[in-house]
């Protein structure tokens, strides 16, 4: 499908017009890249769904200018949330919210909340104040791929298939927004993401972590195999794996540098100082580089189990998931 000759640029009006017009357009926001249609109008979304590739089960984020949008698009606005919306806003933050029929079905596969989030990447900011709709946006990557933090990986993958890409550099977060919801009176994570769990209880008191682990996309949350790399990713003790994959080429994705390695296998430390937020940031290109070497497989590590770090290394275990499951 090459409907497009696809174009990259800085220019808000294109992006604008072309949204206004019903069209796909990719934008940056602070986590990743998002591929965006206007949210209200269905016609616009379902060529979302067309160009990822993505299953209408699996539900829309609506991107918002900020929380005085909220009430348009939600019947109610739990406290907990409200509260964490007050502090984190602009932000890597979704949040679940009861649903008003102006949202169309297909932005919620049909569920009772609408997922909301007012992203803070200024580009993604001017936009969305100079239009009167909000924006639905998944992120800009064919369903199942990993998640593109720069135009350029935006490009390599739906070239042809959207008329714009908006650039706004190098996403500064890297990983996907945390998604809350309020549920049986607990404020409850579906998915871990660019805003640590951590800092969310330092708002809300101790919360409930809630992640889709299963095939079954239902339940709000996430496939169980997904951001992952084609080719296979193992994880765990990067030296013990080493020792037992035989005459296979593999890369090397450590959290920190590992001195010592044999020189003929390509490797990506993700901080060179154990920074967990320089990690989130590298994260998505450098599995995107060791996708593209000539190895056979991708051997990983996991980071510590704590801040951002939750996040990664979420993103590393549904990486590495076998695709049957
Ligand atoms: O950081 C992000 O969240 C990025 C940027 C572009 O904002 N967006 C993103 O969207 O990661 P996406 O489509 O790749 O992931 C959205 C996920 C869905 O897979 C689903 O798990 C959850 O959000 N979700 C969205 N709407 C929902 C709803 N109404 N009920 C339950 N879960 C929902
Ligand atoms: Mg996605």
């Amino acid at each position: 499908m090459n409907d497009f000759d696809t174009q990259t640029g800085t220019d808000l009006a294109v992006a604008a017009h072309w949204l206004e017009a019903g069209a796909c357009v990719a934008i940056p926001t602070e986590t990743v890249y998002g591929l965006a249609a206007n949210a209200l109008d269905p016609g616009a979304v379902v060529r979302i769904f067309t160009v990822k590739n993505r299953p209408a089960f699996d539900p829309l984020i609506v991107h918002v200018p900020g929380i005085e949008a909220v009430e348009r698009y939600a019947t109610d606005f739990p406290a907990h949330l409200r509260a964490l919306a007050e502090r984190f806003w602009p932000g890597p933050l979704t949040l679940l919210l009861p649903r008003r029929a102006v949202i169309p079905d297909l932005v919620t596969s049909g569920l009772p909340r609408v997922a909301l989030r007012a992203p803070a990447h200024p580009v993604a900011r001017q936009l969305l104040s100079r239009l009167a709709f909000p924006l639905a946006a998944p992120s800009a990557n064919p369903f199942g791929y990993i998640s593109p933090t720069t135009a350029r990986h935006v490009f390599d993958q739906l070239q042809g298939k959207i008329p714009y890409i908006l650039d706004g550099g190098p996403c500064a977060i890297g990983v996907e927004s945390t998604i809350v919801g309020f549920e049986a009176g607990q404020t409850t994570v579906y998915r871990l993401g660019g805003l640590a769990v951590e800092a969310l209880e330092a708002v809300v008191g101790p919360v409930s972590i809630q992640l889709n682990q299963s095939s079954n996309p239902a339940a709000p949350g996430m496939l169980k195999t997904h951001y992952a790399p084609r080719k296979t990713l193992i994880l765990g003790d990067i030296r013990a794996n080493l020792a037992r994959i035989g005459g296979k080429k593999a890369g090397i994705l450590s959290f920190t540098p590992m001195p010592g390695l044999p020189p003929e296998w390509p490797q990506v430390a993700l901080s060179a100082t154990g920074n967990l937020a320089e990690a989130a940031q590298h994260l998505f290109a450098a599995l995107r580089h060791l996708d593209q070497l000539d190895i056979d497989l991708i051997l990983a590590e996991t980071c510590p189990e704590e801040g951002l770090g939750r996040a990664i290394n979420d993103r590393l275990r549904r990486a590495a998931a076998p695709d049957d499951e």
